[in-house]
């Protein structure tokens, strides 16, 4: 039993050695690494203790085997102990660290916003997508021939004038109004067409309602017994979502070269309800776009038989709907990206 009552001897000496150095660990990374010296399996002051199971007499084996687990489970209980309790200390000591005054009030972001023109735009295109139209993008540069002649605006008429139109050579210029897409669409498809058709036009105008570069948006219908009451109908539906369902219309006759008959189409004032105000200036209407039926020349001169299909068209300007519809009272403010005129619309 010699070598046992050593042992016994050794394993106090052993457990006071750890208890001793364990007085000197203050962190969980100190405990994982003192247990892997001590448990180390060749030179662990437990670890090792199997190792000499070969010089033990063969019935004090059972006895060696037993007083080694004992240590080693006396060691790893103390260990996880330390270690919890240092991972504890730990976690708290970074949560404290890592601590955010969350009653601080936070940054402002500020959103941005689309154009007011944008903002009519979608809304325009949305009314009349409902209503089965699709968008055509027309070109901004055009030929005389598009623009005018096959508008059924002739040589002498007064919108050729140099004065209104920006000319690029005697050929070629800046579209006047995006009427000039009705007749590319027209020349490439046969009826039925419903289409819309936003986009930038030019003239050489400047004042407070006018600008050189504004935004137009052109409608287009050509089918089989297309009249002025579907185009009254249609406009109705238009001008009850963009201004409101008390808005009523008013078509009074015009003159376009490239429709007839033409309308002038007003809208009750929103404002004032009809009554007169500054916005209607007393007369209680408000003009808002030209309409009318596509003009028999203009469907022959495109290849569509005017005898079996009529169309109707209409003329939005975009800027002015925008300025009505938000109070803008110079068309300057829709092209000066003033953010404390931008940040107020918001529709
Ligand atoms: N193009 C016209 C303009 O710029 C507006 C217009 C009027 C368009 C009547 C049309 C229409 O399609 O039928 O003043």
């Amino acid at each position: 039993m010699a070598e046992l009552s050593e042992l016994s001897e050794k394993l106090s000496a052993i457990k006071s050695q750890i208890e001793s150095d364990l007085a000197g660990i203050t962190s969980s990374k100190g405990i994982f690494e003192y247990r892997k010296s001590v448990m180390d399996s060749k030179e662990g002051k437990i670890g090792s203790l199997m190792k000499e199971m070969g010089k033990i007499p063969k019935e004090q084996k059972a006895e060696y085997g037993k007083m080694v687990n004992e240590i080693r489970n006396w060691a790893t209980e103390k260990f996880d102990a330390l270690d919890a309790e240092f991972k504890a200390a730990e976690q708290k000591a970074r949560y404290e660290a890592e601590a955010i005054d969350v009653t601080l009030p936070s940054k402002k972001l500020k959103k941005g916003y689309l154009h007011p023109n944008t903002q009519v735009r979608n809304q325009i295109v949305d009314i009349f997508g409902s209503m089965g139209f699709s968008v055509y993008e027309g070109n901004e540069i055009e030929t005389d021939h598009y623009n005018f002649t096959a508008l059924n605006i002739p040589q002498d008429h007064p919108s050729r004038d140099m004065q209104d139109t920006f000319y690029l050579s005697p050929e070629f210029l800046l579209r006047t109004q995006t009427s000039a897409g009705q007749v590319h669409v027209m020349e490439s498809q046969q009826p039925p067409i419903k289409i819309i058709s936003p986009g930038k036009v030019f003239r050489s105008d400047d004042d407070a309602t006018h600008s050189p570069m504004f935004s137009q948006m052109e409608g287009l219908v050509v089918d089989e017994g297309i009249t002025l009451c579907d185009l009254q109908g249609m406009l109705d539906v238009f001008v009850k979502k963009i201004f409101g369902e008390e808005t009523r219309t008013r078509l009074r006759p015009s003159y376009f070269p490239f429709t007839e008959p033409s309308v002038e189409v007003d809208v009750s004032c929103f404002q004032c309800g009809g009554k007169g105000c500054k916005l209607c200036k007393g007369t209680g209407w408000i003009e808002v776009l030209g309409a009318g039926v596509v003009n028999k020349k203009v469907l022959e001169g495109c290849g569509i038989d005017s005898d079996k299909y009529s169309g109707l068209a209409f003329g939005i300007g975009i800027d002015r709907i925008a300025m009505l519809k938000y109070g803008i009272n110079n068309i300057k403010l829709l092209f000066e990206s003033d953010l404390r005129v931008l940040e107020q619309i918001d529709d």
